[in-house]
Parts: structure tokens; C-alpha cells; sequence
């Protein structure tokens, strides 16, 4: 049956707080796509915890979250970048309220708007809205309400993005440097669909995944990073991979963030012993930044042989526990864990990409027409390391960004060519699953050995060898047999995992969330950002 395919102003690959707050910044005279490989709300905006960071506070002000920011991101930061989120950080929480967010409200902070504002690590003030411990649940179904409701917005859920369509690669003897949408695979069907659009967005989140360990669920698998580099895009920073102190440890549960929250809170670190180790290690203590505090864990753990360390917040009164953090303590109790009792175990997992694809300040990438945000992007904000709370800041200010952009352009690109359709003539079915289970589970296992917290120039060079075998067979295997989603995500995860390593190969000092034994010391010559540069890359005009 020969296919028709979908057009649309606008296609979202995406459906994080990233992906969904642009659609509902859009005039709703437009036509937009929001794809999405699982449900609508699966992603890492549903389980996010601790809050987004904010100056709502009239003691706090602009200057300080930017000193923070700053600080965290040990030199990286690009300062005008910075500065920009922050100023717009308080009308973007207003416009989360405005569409009915319920953000735990205190009597008690009256310069604050009413609104309880929590700390966490690096943070000097208390600047964090959150909806108790569950702030990403509040925002991802508050907007998912929203876009339901928006007859311009169509919603493809369980499609999954193979790769971009570009006028270069697609279109014979096209001078034309754009791009024009992307082949998605309907998970349902098992068919991949041409989508073809005015312009293209990339909300599809990290890659954390290419972890053995992570608080991220499956769909982060760095699909927007790996299909903007095979379209030409520049990608920046990939070393600076998060690992998040305090995961849940618990062999039969799967990983789940103890959030830094609780920190902020008072919650102390403690080593098997009942020793408080982290004064040992900064002045900050427990609300170090996270690149501090996980090394330190990763340093204990180590030490003496540990599985685990502990997190206690028990000196905390049990009404202020449960009224504060009823997600986690209903979580850890379910698992036999009583926190307004006892400490609980935890261990670092990887978290949150830094890195990503370069855009500039309207997050528009290389490529013309298309467009990265949120945790898919590099925009310059988290340097060498993101302070807590910053993530979701940075999805709602560039999606904003990118929806004034959108408009400002709409005018031009009202043309769509043909392009070919998808060619799976010459494939057949897989004929091996698995190649596939096997290659993806050695991938993230030796990820996290050789390119975890703490890295060194052998173990990097090792880890690069298996990325290159292991991104010969799935190029073989992808070019012979049908795609499904887990190739599609393995492929991925490759092309990433080679990024990462490559990027780390490249940074000749520790800084931020890049620990290496060959380098262990901060070195000023290389204050830069790490940019890779693919060979399809051509400058914008
Ligand atoms: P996501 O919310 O991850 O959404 C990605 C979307 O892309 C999904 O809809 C997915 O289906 C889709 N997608 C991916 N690939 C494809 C493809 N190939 N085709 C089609 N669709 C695709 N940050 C904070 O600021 N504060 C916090 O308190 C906080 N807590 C966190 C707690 C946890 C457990 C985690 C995991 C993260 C937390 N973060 C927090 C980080 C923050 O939640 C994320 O960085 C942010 O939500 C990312 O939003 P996003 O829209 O970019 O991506
Ligand atoms: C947390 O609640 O600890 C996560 C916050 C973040 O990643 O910004």
C-alpha cells in the first residue's frame, strides 16, 4: 500500500516537560505533532522529585542563583546563558501555575508567594517550588491535561523516532541545507511513517540509560543526540555525564531516586559505621554539589568495600517526614524501609546528561529547521556539572525560546517536498533477538565500569574498543534486518556511549563530573566547552 505521508507545522519529538510546554506555547492556529515512544507522560518529567529552581524569594535574588550555577558548573558555564534562564525562572514557574500546577504552598514564606521553598546542593538559598516529593508527576499530568485538550496538537503516542529526514541525505541533488521531519516507527504496526514538517524538535530527554545503574526510566536513551549527530549537528560536552549521590540500594528493586531533597532538609550521610563522612570532605558537607558528594560516596564505598552507604533523616519529626516526602517514604516502605525510623541504603547512579546537542539561544541547532531542548540539549547552562533543580528551569525557558522562534519564522519553509518513503525492501526479519539483548546489556556494564565516576586513560581506551565492535555489529544487523524498537535504542545508545567516550578521551584534566586518576587536577588551559563536530557537519549561513 503505497504511504501518504503526515504533515504537520510542527513535530515534537517528545513528550517531557520539555516537548509538551512547547506545544502549549504555540498559537493554537498552527499544527503541531507530539510524538511519543511509550505513553504521553513515560520520561524522566513524570518522576522528577525535588523541584524546579526559581528566585521567588524576596531575600534571594538573580545574581545569587547565577553565582550558584556558576559555581556548580566548575568554569563551563557560558555566563549569558546562564543569566537568561535564571531572570526568566520565575515567569515560567507563574505559567506553570497558570496552567494548574499545584506547587505545596506554606503560610509561613509570604515573600515567597505563598509557595514552600525547599534547598538542595549548591543552592545558597532556598529557591526550590516543588509538589512535595512528586513535583515531576504534578507538571507532566498537568500538561498533559492541557495539550489533550488542544485541537491543534495531534498526539502520536508509541512511535519512535528512527532517524531525522534531511534535504541532504533525502533528497537527491538538493542544494537545500534543512531539515524536514523524521521516519518514525509506529510500535503498533510495526511500520515506520514518513512525517514531514516545517520544523523539528528534539525534547526526547538523556542518555542515561547507557548506564548499567540509573534513576532514569527506559526511555532515555539518547535518541535526540544520536539522530542530531547523524544529521551534522555539533554536540558538545558529552563527558560530563551525572551521576546522582543517593539511589535507592536495594537488590531486588529496581533503581529509585532518594531525593536531594532530603538533604536540604537535614538528612545526613552516613558511612556503615553510623560515621558522618561528608564535613570530611567539603564545608558544604551534604549539600555539596552532586559531583562532590557522589565522588565521595564512590571514594567511602571503595574504601571498605561497602555495597551501600546511608542517608538518615530520622532526626526529623515523622509528621514532617511523611508530610514532606510521603513518595519516598511510601516507596522505601513497601520495601521493608521505615525512613522515619531508620537510615536508608543508597548508592550513586547515573542521572542526567550534561551534554548535548549545540543550540543557540533560540535552541536552534546546526541544522536549519530544527530545533533541540531540554535535557536533548547543550545550550550552556550546566558547565561541567548541573546543579539540582536546573533541569526542569532550563526545558521550560528554551521551549519557550524555541516556540517564539517557531512563530517568528513561520512565515518561510511553507514548502515540503516529496520525499522517498522508508525502504525496507531489501530487509527481513531479525533473525537473531539476541545480538540485540546481549550487545545492550555489555554496553551498559562496561559504561559503568570504565566510564563511571571515576575514569582513567586505560579504562577509557578499553571502553572505546568494545564501542567500536559493538557499533559494527549493529550496523550490520540494522542495515540487514527489520527495525524494532530495541535496535532502534541500541543503535542509539551507541552512537552516544561513543560520544561520551570520545569526549572523556579529550579532556586532559578533572573537572566538574569528569574525574580521571591520569589528570587529577583542574587545568586552566582546557576552560572550555568539548565540542564534536561530525564529518556531515556544514555551517549554518
Ligand atoms: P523527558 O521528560 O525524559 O521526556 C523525553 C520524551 O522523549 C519522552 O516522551 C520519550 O518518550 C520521548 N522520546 C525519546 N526518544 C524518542 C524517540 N526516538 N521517538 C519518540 N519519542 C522519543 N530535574 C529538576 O530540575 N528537578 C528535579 O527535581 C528532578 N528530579 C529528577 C528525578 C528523576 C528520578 C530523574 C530521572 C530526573 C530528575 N530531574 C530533575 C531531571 C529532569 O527530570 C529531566 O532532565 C527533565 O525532566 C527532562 O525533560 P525532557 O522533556 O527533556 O525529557
Ligand atoms: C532530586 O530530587 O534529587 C533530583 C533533583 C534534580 O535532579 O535536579
Amino acid at each position: 500500500m503505497p504511504q501518504i505521508p503526515v504533515r504537520h507545522d510542527v513535530l515534537i519529538l517528545g513528550s517531557g516537560a520539555a516537548g509538551l510546554s512547547l506545544a502549549l506555547r504555540l498559537r493554537d492556529d498552527i499544527s503541531v505533532a507530539v510524538i511519543s515512544k511509550r505513553d504521553l507522560r513515560e520520561g524522566s518529567t513524570l518522576y522528577a522529585q525535588g523541584g524546579i529552581s526559581a528566585v521567588l524569594d524576596a531575600q534571594d535574588s538573580v545574581a545569587s542563583h547565577v553565582a550558584d550555577t556558576l559555581e556548580a558548573g566548575a568554569g563551563l558555564c557560558e555566563s549569558a546563558v546562564v543569566q537568561h534562564i535564571v531572570e526568566r525562572g520565575p515567569d515560567n514557574i507563574r505559567w506553570l501555575f497558570d496552567q494548574g500546577v499545584a506547587f505545596t504552598r506554606d503560610a509561613q514564606y509570604t515573600s515567597a508567594g505563598g509557595y514552600h521553598l525547599t534547598r538542595e546542593g549548591g543552592h545558597t538559598y532556598r529557591r526550590v517550588v516543588h509538589a512535595a516529593d512528586a513535583t515531576g508527576h504534578a507538571v507532566e499530568t498537568t500538561l498533559e491535561t492541557q495539550v489533550r485538550a488542544r485541537a491543534n496538537v495531534s498526539l502520536y503516542e508509541h512511535h519512535i523516532a528512527v532517524d531525522l529526514i534531511t534535504a541532504r541525505h533525502h533528497l537527491r541533488n538538493s542544494q537545500q541545507h534543512r531539515c524536514l521531519g523524521a521516519y518514525l516507527l509506529n510500535r503498533e504496526t510495526g511500520r515506520v511513517e514518513t512525517f514531514l514538517a516545517r520544523f523539528v524538535v528534539l525534547a526526547t530527554g538523556g542518555a542515561n540509560k547507557v548506564y548499567l545503574y540509573t534513576s532514569n526510566p527506559d526511555v532515555s536513551t539518547g535518541d535526540g543526540i544520536a539522530m542530531a549527530w547523524r544529521a551534522g549537528c555539533r554536540v558538545a560536552n558529552m563527558e560530563f555525564m551525572q551521576f546522582h549521590p543517593t539511589c535507592l540500594y536495594h537488590p531486588q528493586a529496581r533503581t529509585y531516586l532518594i531525593s536531594e531533597a532530603l538533604r536540604g532538609e537535614g538528612a545526613h550521610l552516613l558511612l556503615p559505621d553510623g560515621e558522618r563522612f561528608m564535613p570530611r570532605f567539603d564545608r558544604r558537607a551534604e549539600l555539596a554539589p552532586r559531583d562532590i558528594v557522589a565522588r565521595a560516596i564512590d571514594h567511602e564505598m571503595k574504601r571498605l568495600g561497602a555495597e551501600c552507604v546511608y542517608l538518615d533523616i530520622s532526626h526529623q519529626s515523622a509528621d514532617f517526614i511523611t508530610a514532606h516526602f510521603p513518595t519516598i517514604h511510601g516507596r522505601c516502605l513497601e520495601l521493608g524501609i521505615d525512613i522515619t525510623r531508620e537510615p536508608i541504603p543508597v548508592v550513586p547512579a547515573a542521572h542526567y546528561t550534561c551534554g548535548g546537542v549545540m543550540v543557540d539561544q533560540n535552541a536552534c541547532t546546526d541544522l536549519p529547521g530544527l530545533y533541540a531542548t531540554g535535557e536533548t540539549a547543550y545550550t550552556g547552562l550546566h558547565g561541567a556539572n548541573r546543579m539540582a533543580s536546573n533541569s526542569l528551569l532550563e526545558c521550560l525557558v528554551y521551549s519557550e525560546a524555541a516556540a517564539a522562534d517557531i512563530e517568528r519564522q513561520m512565515h518561510q519553509n511553507s514548502f515540503l517536498p516529496e520525499v522517498p518513503h522508508w525502504d525496507d525492501s531489501r530487509v527481513t526479519e531479525p533473525d537473531e533477538e539476541v545480538v540485540v539483548t546481549h550487545n545492550w546489556d555489555e554496553l551498559r556494564r562496561f559504561m559503568w565500569d570504565y566510564v563511571g565516576i571515576v575514569r582513567t586513560n586505560k579504562r577509557l581506551r578499553r571502553a572505546k574498543r568494545r564501542v567500536d565492535l559493538l557499533a559494527q555489529e549493529v550496523i550490520e544487523y540494522y542495515s540487514h534486518f527489520r527495525v524494532n524498537n530495541d535496535l532502534i535504542e541500541l543503535r542509539n545508545l551507541i552512537d552516544v556511549a561513543d560520544l561520551i567516550v570520545q569526549s572523556a578521551l579529550r579532556r586532559r584534566e578533572s573537572r566538574g563530573l569528569h574525574y580521571t586518576l591520569d589528570f587529577p587536577n583542574q587545568d586552566v588551559t582546557q576552560c572550555r566547552p568539548t565540542i564534536l563536530i561530525p564529518d556531515s557537519y556544514q555551517p549554518r549561513e
